[in-house]
Formats: C-alpha cells, structure tokens, sequence
C-alpha cells in the first residue's frame, strides 16, 4: 500500500514541471507564466508584479540580515520578517535583566526602537542580463578550473560595475553557468528592532515542532528601516528618518479560504533541482548522515549550558537555533529523498536526456565521466564532513582558523605591513564578535567530543599522525574519553584568544613563533593543513569536474526543453512563487487541515516548558476569547498558521504571503517535514510552505504587546 501510495502521489521529475513548482525570477515572469496566475487567480496586472521602471511589488521586498527576506508594510519604512530571521539582533538587545527573548519587546513610539548593529535589509534596484560578458572573461579558462576561478572573476565584475555608484552589484549564475544575470541593490545600515513576541509565541514548538505541519508559531517579528535626512543610505544615527518606501504593502484581514491564490516573493537562498543521481547519492549515504550525527553531539553539550543558566541560553540561542534547524532538515531531507526513491527518479531523467543527446558528440560519456568524479572523491568526503562539522564545529578552533590569514601575511618577504595592518584590524572586530558567543564549557567538551569522534570514524590513514602522535604522549591513551577531555581542558586554559592580556599582548605585536605555539591554533592548523596537502587536490578536482559537467547537462537541458516555462535554481535572487492555498493528506487515513488555530495552541501547551510554553497573558485572552476583528469567522477562533502550496526554500523566510490582490496575507516561515526533499525534488501532492497568519500577528502586536501605535501605522484591509 505505502508503495503504492508513492508511486501514485509522486512526481519528482524535472522533465513535467507541474503546478505550483517553480521560483521564478521576478522579471522574467513569462506570457505563460503571468496567465498561468490569472488563471489560478491573481488580479494584479504583471506590471504591478513587477517593472523596471514604475513602482511595484517587488519595491516593497528587502533581503533581510543577508540570509532572509522582509516586507514594508508601512509608509514609514516598518518591516515584518519571521522571529528567527530577527532572533539574533533581539537576542543582541537582551540582556538577563532585559530579556526580550523571554518576555517579547514592543516599541510604544520611535524612540523606544533598538538599533540592532551590524543588520541591514538590501533592496532590489536593476537586473541586467550579462552572459555575453560574463562569457568573453571566460572564455579561456579551462572548463575543469572555472569552479574555482569563477568566483573570483565574478567579484572583480561586479566590484568594477558597482565602482563609485554607492550600490553593490552581484553577477548571479544561473542553470548552473548557462547564464548570468547581474543584480544592483541599495544597502540600508540603520535597522531597528520595533517588536517582537515572547519566544514562546515566536518559536513556540521549538525544534520538536520546527518543519512540522500542523503548526502554532507566531514566527514573526518587526523592525524599521531609517535613512538620513536627505533620503540616503546611513549607518545609525539618532538624526536618521524613517525611510519613505516606493512601495508598501496593505494588510489584509479578510483571512483565506482553501483553493485562495497566494503568492510569495523573496530570496530562496539554493536548491539543486538539477542534481544528478551520483549528487543525491553521495548526499543520503555520506554528507547528510555525518553532519547530523555531528550536530547532534554539538547541540546536546551545548544544551546542557543553555539548560543551566539564563545568561548561557541568551548567549547560545542564536548559535543553537542556526545549528539545530539544518540538523533536523538534512535528517528529514534524507529520509524523504529514500522513500520517495528520488535516486531512481534522477536515474529516469538520466536515461530520458541520454536518449534525447544519442547523435550529440558533445554530450558522449557525460554521465560516465560524472560517475568518475564522484568515485574519485568519494573515499575523502566523510573526512571533510568531519572537518567543517565536527573540527570546525568548536567556535574556539573555528574563530583560531581565522589566524591563518594573519599567519600568512606575517610570513611574507618582504614585509607588507599593510596586509599584517588590515588583517589585524579585522581580527580584532571578530575577536570582540567571538568573545560575546564564546560559551566555553560547551566549547571545551565540543572540542574534546569532536576530537574523538574523528579519532575514532576516520579512517586511520587519513588521520593527522602528528595530532593524534602528540595527543597520545601528552595524555594518553586514543580510546579514553579521559584523554580528550584532558586536551580540552589544556587548550582552552592556555590559549591566548581566551585570555585578555596574552591576546592584547599578541594582536598588537603579532609573531609566527608565538601564534604556532598557541594550542588552540596549532590544533585547528593540524587538521586543516591534513586536509589540504592530502586530500585539498581530490576535492578541487572534484569540484572541477562536476561543475564542468553539470554546466554541460544543464546546457543540454535547456535545449532539450526550448520553448517550456522552466525556471532556474535558487541562489539568493528574487523570486515569485505561486499557488494556492490548501491542506493536504500527508499518509493513508489522515487530511491535514489548511490552518491552525489557537485551540491548538491550548492543546499543545505545556506550562514551564522549554517549547511548549505560553505567555500568561496569551492564556487569558484565549480563555476570553478577546479576538477584537481578527477572529477568524469560520473557526470563531484565532488562525495562527496557514498552508499554501507555493514552491519556497531556506532564505524565504519573512517573505510575504500575497493574496490576488496585492495584499499581505501572512509571513512563510517553513517547508513541512513530508517534503523535506524539496531542494532537490518538489513534490507536487505533499510540498506546503507554512505560513503565519497576519491576523495573528496583529492580535498579537495589539492585545498582547498593546502596540496600537504599530496597528496604527498599517493600512488595514477588511475586504
Ligand atoms: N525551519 C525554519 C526555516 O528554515 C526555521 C525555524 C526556526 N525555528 C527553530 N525551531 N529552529 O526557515
């Protein structure tokens, strides 16, 4: 029956893009495409959607903090984003006697807004299609060395386009190389924090519930944007206006039905939808079970801190959240990509696309010399995992590997003073940064565990013999916990980034012999230099190779499929996704309703809980049922979270929920667990984004924080 089931519900194949797959890139919303929407329901022309010139939409879309997305809702520069796209500048703003974490933060005026240093939100200014350029630069590499030259080529493009303009410019890469678009965007310095529920509304769940539907977050918090008083980009100052929008989006209190349009606009960070079956493969056996199994030792030490100590929680919480989430996503990622035998469907496509370039000289072997690749670098890739998860895993030996750079420029002859200069400036921003996150006991026993665990999973051969040599005469023996434990303790009692005058004494007078003594930087440099001189040839090869070949097939693709909408992977650009939205039958037996309420909220409460705890407050307005206009008519309840079928991925997160009308609907925060695949295979039946439902994110500003003056600032729609 189960088989059945998937065989029955599963469409994973690239070859039929079915509805509501695709993150297609804003300008370039196609005839097809835009009367696709109609048909599904949009009532906005494609020149409010977008336009190069007017106003529109897409004007009102910022990419938040670098990694997610946020929407202007007022004509004075508010921005709505999720909780734990704000969660580290409101954990920056808490202290343990200001606890905004715990106990939610509302600004009643301006002047009781918090800057957030070090958050900026970009907008969108141009897109200009660059291949041709782009393609001349190119042209003489070598196919194998592109990966590695690529980025570099790039950066100096866009640094030279963006030259003196006061805008940054990124050349993005698109069907893996068979295109590049460059983006100009306008960077704003001066964010602040407005609001922000308790945790516990938003990241009630926590993790138990985190890529789960049915869902109760209110994973939503808000900031505004300011500039100076002549209209420009400025870093904070108390001088700063707040920043006129070309464009904001109104809020709708309608609420949704099932089968209503939505559609969301953001920044979906990367899929691979195009990956071949020999990527998926060494993902489920190798790269994803590792760097799970590495994290899940991470997070319990770290914890047991957090569980100890307020100060410990507030200065862990980001750290652990960022850590925890993709943990949870690549185990469920692996699962679904088995079950729904993604391999076999990748295979399919494979011989489809062999079938099609049979004749094709160009595209001869293609899959064999892909086959090649990953064989090669197979026998080496559970040590990298163990590198970046686990070494690179203990902050203290992550932020020692920063030395490096330091280290290479004292080196150089003759002396260039000016690159010791600027590496020591940095270091010293990033020692303060470091400091402030640095729990040590979690990181001493993360040191000490992950130093282990390579021990004892890596193959022999592959070890740092020197290391493990060392270790062994100064502590003892290598199967003995004891033994790491004891190293642990050695490194962080003695190291001088942990200790004020030994690293005030050093970074103001930098030498090698001092920095190559220090143990924690002489760790971090054993297993990194391993790596590099031994196995650093197998991967860049790897690299290399696969780029060149991916480039070739997706070359092959877009030929095959001329004339078909097809939109290319996420990589940070802006997108329209769309649908509708809807529940969903996520096994035999069970429908999944397409919203959530605040009975379900009672129901998962658990008082005094980690995750299922709830403000006091939010108890006795559910217990009086004090909803104001934002009661949901046909639930008489609070919706807390919807459904939408809309095709989003990590880095969406904030972004809008828009109904037919152009209206803010809600905040997509997550992906649900049956289709965890999704970056690499959408899942037409079961992929849902979760979304958080603006009508509770407005009950909430207004009858638990009481910021009618947030309310006041939103240009509410009630029909
Ligand atoms: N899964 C969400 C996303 O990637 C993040 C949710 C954060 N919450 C948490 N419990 N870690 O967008």
């Amino acid at each position: 029956m189960k088989k059945i089931f998937s065989i029955l519900f599963i469409s994973l194949s690239f070859f039929s893009v079915k509805a509501d797959e695709g993150m297609w890139l804003v300008q370039l919303i196609g005839e097809k495409t835009y009367a696709d929407m109609v048909k599904k329901g949009l009532k906005l022309t494609k020149e409010q959607l977008y336009s190069a010139n007017k106003n529109s939409i897409k004007d009102a879309i910022v990419l938040f903090g670098g990694g997610c997305t946020a929407e202007i809702v007022s004509k004075e520069g508010l921005v709505f984003t999720n909780h734990h796209c704000g969660y580290g500048s409101i954990a920056a703003a808490s202290s343990v006697a200001h606890n905004y974490l715990q106990d939610g933060f509302w600004a009643k005026s301006k002047q009781e807004e918090i800057a957030s240093p070090g958050l900026s939100v970009q907008f969108l200014l141009n897109i200009e299609d660059v291949s041709d350029k782009v393609n001349e630069k190119i042209k003489d590499v070598p196919a194998n060395e592109l990966a590695a030259k690529l980025p570099g080529i790039l950066a100096t493009m866009s640094a030279k386009a963006a030259e003196g303009s006061g805008y940054e410019i990124r050349i993005g890469s698109f069907f893996k190389g068979n295109q590049f678009l460059q983006f100009t965007y306008q960077r704003y310095t001066d964010v602040r924090l407005v609001g922000a529920p308790p945790e516990s509304i938003g990241k009630f769940g926590g993790d138990t519930d985190n890529w789960e539907w049915p869902r109760h977050t209110g994973d939503f918090s808000i900031f505004r944007v300011y500039m100076s008083k002549d209209g420009k980009p400025a870093d904070y100052s108390a001088d700063n206006i707040p920043y006129v929008p070309k464009h904001f989006l109104p809020v709708s209190i309608k609420g949704v039905k099932d089968g209503d349009f939505s559609m969301i606009y953001g920044y979906p960070g990367g899929t691979n939808r195009y990956e071949t079956s020999y990527g998926v493969k060494l993902k489920i056996d190798i790269e994803n079970p590792f760097t799970v199994s590495l994290r899940d030792a991470r997070l319990k030490l770290m914890m047991t801190e957090m569980l100890k100590d307020p100060a410990n929680k507030i200065q862990l919480a980001s750290y652990y959240a960022q850590v925890a989430n993709y943990w949870k996503f690549f185990d469920g990622e692996t699962k679904q990509l088995i079950k729904y035998n993604v391999i076999e469907q990748k295979q399919k496509d494979e011989a489809a696309f062999e079938a099609w370039a049979k004749g094709k000289p160009e595209y001869d072997n293609l899959f064999a010399n892909i086959k090649s690749a990953y064989d090669n670098w197979r026998p080496y890739a559970k040590h990298r995992v163990y590198i970046t998860e686990g070494i690179m895993g203990s902050p203290l030996l992550a932020f020692a590997a920063g030395l490096r750079t330091l280290d290479a420029a004292l080196k150089e002859s003759p002396v260039n003073q000016e690159k010791i200069n600027k590496s020591i400036v940095a270091l010293k921003a990033a020692h303060g940064r470091f400091l402030n996150d640095e729990n040590v006991t979690s990181d001493r026993n993360i040191l000490a565990i992950v130093t282990k665990l390579f021990y004892t999973d890596i193959d022999a051969s592959q070890r740092p013999q020197n290391f493990y040599t060392a270790l062994k005469n100064t502590h003892g023996s290598l199967e003995k916990d004891e033994t790491y434990e004891n190293f642990a303790k050695q490194v962080f009692e003695n190291t001088m980034i942990l200790n004020k005058d030994k690293w005030a004494a050093f970074i103001s007078k930098p030498d090698t012999a001092t920095l190559h003594k220090d143990l924690a930087y002489s760790t971090a440099i054993s297993f990194l230099n391993n790596f590099n001189d031994n196995y650093g040839k197998y991967f860049t090869d790897f690299n290399g190779a696969t780029y060149a070949l991916n480039k070739k097939y997706l070359k092959g693709v877009l030929e095959m499929k001329k004339g078909k909408a097809i939109y290319p992977d996420a990589n940070q650009t802006m997108r329209i996704s769309y649908g509708n939205v809807k529940s969903y039958s996520p096994k035999d037996g069970v429908n999944y309703n397409y919203v959530c309420t605040l009975n379900g909220v009672m129901e998962k409460y658990i008082p005094g809980d980690y995750e299922f705890d709830a403000p006091a407050k939010l108890i006795e307005l559910i217990k009086n049922k004090d909803y104001g206009q934002y009661v949901d008519k046909a639930t008489n309840d609070i919706v807390v979270t919807f459904i939408t079928t809309d095709d989003i991925t990590g880095g969406n997160s904030g972004s809008p929920v828009i109904n037919a009308k152009g209206e803010l609907i809600g905040l997509a925060f997550d992906g649900n667990y049956e289709a965890l695949s999704h970056k690499i295979a959408f899942d037409k039946n079961l992929n849902r984004t979760i979304c958080v439902d603006v009508r509770f994110v407005l009950f909430i500003i207004e009858k638990l924080g009481g910021a009618k003056n947030i309310i006041d600032e939103l240009v509410i729609m009630k029909n």
